[in-house]
This record gives C-alpha cells, sequence and structure tokens, in this order.
C-alpha cells in the first residue's frame, strides 16, 4: 500500500510504525536485518511525511521521534527508587573462591549455581518506562542519584520505546560506545583539530552528557542490559530475567552464560579473557551473579555491594618496554607531535612499537627520558601510551630529551602561542605541511583521488612535480612515466582520477582544503549555504554566524584564511585548472539522496549511459568509483554485471538493479 490509497492515515501511520519499529529491532538488536536500508528508509520517508501532514498523530514513542530537535539545558538530578549499586572486584581465581567461601557461610547446604556476564566499560544507566512507554533514563551517578539524560538515551536505536510490560519498569545496563564508532568519532575529531577521546569509557561518558541530541544521535551508543525491577519479575533467576528482558525486545549481551559451578565460571573467564579483543566493545572483566532469586534475597548486600555478585577484572592491558628515540612528527597544521618509538614488545595481542607524547608538556610532566623503561598502556583500540616511566630501573645513562627550537623538517622558526600546548611550524610551505596536506586533499571524504598514496606523493615532492597542491592538477602522463613503478595504465589512471575529481562539489572542496577548525560537518553546512568559494569569499562575519554549525572559532578561521595573499593565490590556480567545485544541489535541485555513499556501477543500463548515471549520482552527493571494497555502499548492477557484482556479494555490499535504483529517484 502507498500512502494516498489509505483513506486512513492513522492506520497506515501505525502500521508503518509497526513495521520501522520491527525492523529497526531485527537490525540493532538482532543482528539480523529483513530488508534493505533502501526499503527501510523508504517506510521512514512514508511515515514522516504522513507525520508532516498530520502532526496531531505525532506520538512519543513514534520511531522518528528518537532525536529531539531542542537542545538540553542541562541535565536534572534525579533520585533512583532503587539504588544502584557497584561491585566488589576480585583479581584471581582464589579471590573468586573466597567470594564463595563468604556465600557459603550463609547458605551451607546449598548448591549455588552462577550467572556469568561480561563486564561492559561503558555508564551505569537505569531507564523507566511506564505502561509500557520510555519515560526517563538516569545515569548511575553516586549509585543514589544521578543525572537525568532520557533525551539522549532515546537516541540509542537498540532500544525500545515502548514494551508490552505493566506500570512500571526500571531496566538497568551499561550504555557504550562500539570500538568501530570510537575510532571514527576520534579520526574526525584529529582531522578537526579537537582533542581525542582517551578511550570509549570516556566517548561514551562524554556523549551522553551533550546538550545536543542531534550530535549524540550521530555518536551512535549501544547499549546492553542485564538488570530488571519490576513487581512481578521480582522472584525470578538472573537467568530468567535476561531472558524477560530480550522478550521485552531489549538488547542482552549474547554472551552470558548459566554456570552450575565456579569452576564454569573460571573456564567462562578464560575464554574471554582471550577473545575480549574480538568485541566491538570494551570490557573489562566478568562480572558472576548467584542464579537464584531466593538465594540473592537471603544473601543481601554489605553497605556498598551486593554479596551476591562481584567483578573479576581481566589483567590490564599493560606492558613495560624501553624507550629508545623520540622522534618529531609535523602534521598538517604544522603542529609538531613528539612520538616515542619503543622496543617492540607484545600488548594485548599486537605488537607496540610506537606511543604518542602528545606534546613537549606531558614529556616534562611524566619526567620520560630517553632509554626510560615505561609502562605502557592501550585502552580501547587507540594507539598506546606511555603511563609513566620506570624510575626505579633508571641506570644513570637516560637522557632528557630537548624539545626542538626549529622545524625537523624545514629548519623553520617554530612558535607556541601563549597558553597552548602545541609548537608549529611557521613556514607556510613547509615540506612536510605540504605532504600532510596532500594526502588530506586527495584523501577518501576529501577530493578522493584514489591512488595518490603516502609513497608517490613523497616521489612527486622529491621530483619537484609538485610544489604546491594544486600542482596535482599540473601532472602529465610524461612526468608521472619518470616515476619509479608507474606504469603507463597506473599514470593513465591516476590522471584520470585526477580529472574526475574537478568535479566533486563544493562540500568536499572546502573539507580538502584543510582549513583550520572545518571539518566535514562544517563544510556541509557551510556548503549547503554558498553556492562556491566566490560565495564564501564574499560573505560577512555576521552572514557565517548565522549559519547553524558554525561559530565564532569556525568564522574567524574563514575570515583569517581568506585574507592570506597565498591562500587567494592557491584558490585561484584551482579556478585555472578547472576545478569547478559547487554546490550542486542548489542548481539541480535534487535532493542529496546518495550523500556520503560511494557507489559502484557495472554492467551493461538500459535508461541511462554510464555518465549519466554517474553524474546523476553525484549531482545526488554520491561518489562513483571503479572497485568494489568495504567501503562501497552498494552496487549498481546491469545486464552481464560480471566480477564486480561477485565481489559485492562476497564483500556483503548491498546490489541493485537498474529498476531497484530506478525506483529510488522516483521516490526521492
Ligand atoms: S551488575 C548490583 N552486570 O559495572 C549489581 N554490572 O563495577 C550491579 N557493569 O555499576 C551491576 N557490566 O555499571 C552488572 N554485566 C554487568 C555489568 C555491570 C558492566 C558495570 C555497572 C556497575 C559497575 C560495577
Amino acid at each position: 500500500m502507498t500512502e494516498g490509497s489509505s483513506s486512513e492515515p492513522i492506520l497506515r501511520i501505525r502500521e508503518l510504525r509497526r513495521q520501522i519499529t520491527y525492523h529497526e529491532k531485527k537490525y540493532y538488536v538482532d543482528n539480523d536485518p529483513q530488508i534493505s536500508d533502501f526499503e527501510f528508509d523508504r517506510l521512514v520517508k512514508e511515515l514522516e511525511r504522513l507525520e508532516a501532514r498530520f502532526p496531531e498523530l505525532v506520538t512519543a514513542d513514534s520511531p522518528t521521534q528518537r532525536v529531539g530537535e531542542q537542545a538540553l539545558d542541562g541535565f536534572l538530578a534525579v533520585e533512583h527508587d532503587t539504588p544502584m549499586l557497584s561491585l566488589d572486584n576480585c583479581f584471581s581465581a582464589e579471590d573468586l573462591r573466597e567470594f564463595e567461601k563468604r556465600i557459603k557461610k550463609i547458605l551451607p547446604e546449598e548448591t549455588i549455581a552462577y550467572v556469568a556476564e561480561l563486564k561492559i566499560d561503558g555508564l551505569g544507566i537505569s531507564v523507566i518506562y511506564r505502561n509500557g512507554l520510555y519515560t526517563q533514563a538516569v545515569t548511575r551517578g553516586d549509585g543514589v542519584r544521578g543525572d537525568d539524560v532520557t533525551a539522549n538515551v532515546k537516541t540509542i536505536r537498540s532500544l525500545p520505546l515502548s514494551v508490552p510490560a505493566g506500570e512500571k519498569l526500571d531496566i538497568r545496563g551499561e550504555v557504550y560506545l562500539p570500538l568501530s564508532r570510537f575510532r571514527e568519532v576520534n579520526g574526525k575529531r584529529l582531522e578537526e583539530g579537537e582533542a581525542l577521546f582517551a578511550n570509549p569509557r570516556n566517548a561514551a561518558a562524554g556523549t551522553i552528557r551533550l546538550l545536543d541530541p542531534g550530535i549524540v544521535a550521530s555518536r551512535k551508543l549501544d547499549a546492553f542490559f542485564y538488570t530488571l525491577l519490576a513487581e512481578e519479575k521480582g522472584e525470578s533467576s538472573q537467568w530468567d530475567l535476561l531472558q524477560a528482558l530480550r522478550e521485552l525486545g531489549f538488547k542482552t549481551n549474547p554472551a552470558s552464560r548459566l554456570c552450575p559451578t565456579l569452576a564454569d565460571v573460571i573456564v567462562f573467564y578464560e575464554e574471554w579473557n582471550e577473545r575480549r579483543d574480538s568485541l566491538d566493545y570494551d570490557v573489562d572483566g566478568i562480572v558472576i551473579k548467584v542464579d537464584s532469586a531466593k538465594q540473592r534475597k537471603i544473601l543481601g548486600r554489605t553497605a556498598k555491594f551486593p554479596r551476591w555478585a562481584i567483578s573479576f577484572k581481566f589483567p590490564a592491558r599493560q606492558a613495560t618496554t624501553r624507550l629508545n628515540e623520540i622522534r618529531i612528527q609535523v602534521g598538517r597544521t604544522g603542529a609538531l607531535t613528539p612520538v616515542a618509538l619503543l622496543e617492540p614488545v607484545r600488548l594485548s595481542g599486537i605488537t607496540v612499537s610506537r606511543a604518542t607524547l602528545h606534546n613537549e608538556d606531558e614529556i616534562r610532566r611524566k619526567d620520560i627520558r630517553i632509554g626510560d623503561f615505561v609502562l605502557i598502556e592501550r585502552s580501547g583500540d587507540v594507539i598506546p601510551k606511555i603511563v609513566a616511566p620506570l624510575k626505579e630501573r633508571r641506570t644513570g645513562s637516560e637522557r632528557l630529551f630537548s624539545f626542538p627550537r626549529e622545524c625537523p623538517v624545514c629548519r623553520s622558526n617554530i612558535f607556541r602561542p601563549e597558553g597552548e600546548a602545541v609548537s608549529r611550524c611557521t613556514n607556510p610551505s613547509c615540506p612536510a605541511k605540504l605532504k600532510e596536506s596532500i594526502l588530506h586533499f586527495t584523501s577518501r571524504r576529501a577530493m578522493d583521488i584514489e591512488g595518490l598514496g603516502e609513497a608517490l606523493v613523497d616521489q612527486l615532492l622529491s621530483s619537484g612535480f609538485v610544489r604546491s597542491i594544486p600542482d596535482i592538477y599540473r601532472l602529465r602522463q610524461e612526468d608521472l612515466s619518470q616515476l619509479d613503478r608507474m606504469g603507463e595504465k597506473s599514470a593513465e589512471n591516476l590522471l584520470l582520477q585526477i580529472e574526475s575529481s574537478k568535479q566533486r562539489d563544493f562540500t568536499r572542496f572546502l573539507f580538502a582544503l584543510g582549513i583550520r577548525f572545518i571539518g566535514e560537518r562544517t563544510a556541509k553546512a557551510l556548503g549547503e549555504h554558498f553556492e562556491n568559494l566566490e560565495a564564501l569569499r564574499g560573505a560577512a562575519e555576521d552572514e557565517l554566524l548565522k549559519i547553524a554549525d558554525v561559530g565564532p572559532k569556525v568564522t574567524e578561521s574563514i575570515l583569517f584564511f581568506m585574507r592570506q595573499e597565498e591562500n587567494l593565490a592557491l584558490l585561484e590556480q584551482f579556478k585555472q585548472a578547472g576545478v569547478n567545485a559547487r554546490t550542486f544541489h542548489r542548481s539541480s535541485d535534487r535532493p542529496l539522496r546518495f550523500s556520503g555513499q560511494t557507489v559502484v556501477v557495472t554492467g551493461k543500463l538500459q535508461h541511462r549511459t554510464r555518465d549519466e548515471i554517474k553524474s546523476l549520482i553525484e549531482e545526488m552527493g554520491g561518489t562513483v568509483t571503479s572497485s568494489v571494497s568495504r567501503k562501497t555502499d552498494f552496487v549498481l548492477a546491469g545486464e552481464d554485471p560480471g566480477s564486480k557484482q561477485a565481489k559485492a556479494k562476497e564483500l556483503g555490499v548491498p546490489v541493485l538493479n537498474e529498476k531497484q535504483f530506478e525506483d529510488i529517484l522516483e521516490k526521492t
């Protein structure tokens, strides 16, 4: 049924909500999607359209209502009806046997079965449902009172907004940021020059306290639940509780295991200590809970902890090694970052030979010296960091590190502004900056010039063929053929790639320029507002400040950039070279349906030529590339698609036929 064919919009709205909720659960909770993203988006779009036409029919638990539009003022402190206890810790099997002994003292005649769960390294949360509706979410806080984070937790797509359950339900669990998301978030922060989150836990904590639920939604938090407080469930065993939670639609951790004896618990611990790196979230140990509700009740609690549960921590991800050297790296913005070169050492499954030292002050504050034995730590999956030097192992031969007074690459002056931790090279044409700027300019999310990797950029710089970014557009076949390992075919391909990058939209170009504080998100906001560079260049301060996502920092940075003679010369060269960066949807009015997506087109198409399809997808915000990889969002396959389709199937990349693609265009 399509919109309009129903005489009763409310019935259609209900049906759409039912379907969307069902598919959200299948996708986010059960990990078992039943329809394609396109079909799913179509349902959501239809619901959004209907709700826009009949605003009086919008309900709080509609799947369109996960992200509130209002910024929050702050977080209200809320008292928990039942306090949120924390857990006693133990670190060895022996400690664990002590824990069982204490239990047996109170329950001498009984056999004790346990449930072993992973201890998720996130944030404790209590979520309240009243009359089946999501009502409130509160952080653990100090256990007695926490912060009301209802709007932010609502953005968690695996969390049901309504449940088939009684008057009041208080479920408890752990909110976390998946490691894959953590890496993306930090990657983006690095690009945008923002401080990195030290680990996924900090990132989750920082996210849950953001005042803009829109940003919270974009971070994509997730949650596992393990406790259910409800009148009628009070008597259940922990194992049955987990089952009940699942039946209500909550995401529980699949690793949980019923363990008839303590020996089974220890097996569980050892298995997961080995395998914890295979998970997409951090775990710092396991939690052992007495299964029987009756036994739990008798055991009760001490002042701080329940007597029926304990956490058994995994060994820390730390190791000791020698710091051989400190090297300075010069980044795109000219920032000088010290990096520790370490004697290679195994650390939770990988070999580590480098660690970041952040900046000059950090080295001094921690008193780190060259030749020191240092304690290193991996938190999450980030680059390891140095926790501390082992001063007791010093022999006297260690050397203090003196931070350079000039750029190690071009010998120019460096400058460290008052109050900042970072020194920067002052030479605008420092080769290190240029190299990093080119790599950024050509990267996938910027101008997306495939094949211009680090080794090639090094060659282009040292051969003198490239002295500034626009020089890329002056490269000729005969230049390239002089380089090492550059065949005729690859040179041709590269030139084609460079040529087609001239048609990238304004947003990508703006991001590619690497202007300070202009990350992808800001570039997008600016791209939607300005047609092209000329328009942006003519913008006055107050016009910029009016744009959502553009604050004084960004505004100042743009105005500064546009005042520099050498930047204007650079922009002129791009123009001369034919870089045509403009905002597409303004001139063609096409919605950005494929925004940020990477598409591969293959096989013979009936309705349009390859070029037509390509420019259509690009006009709608997408990028067309030639080879299928994990990063491909979908493959459009005509007749006789051949190996690209096979590759897509192998990688699990969706394949659309021409009809399906035309359907999307029509619907958009
Ligand atoms: S049960 C009274 N189970 O660890 C029992 N907690 O150090 C309360 N945590 O505050 C908690 N995974 O935030 C439990 N499977 C799990 C857990 C878990 C993580 C957190 C929770 C708690 C903290 C205690």
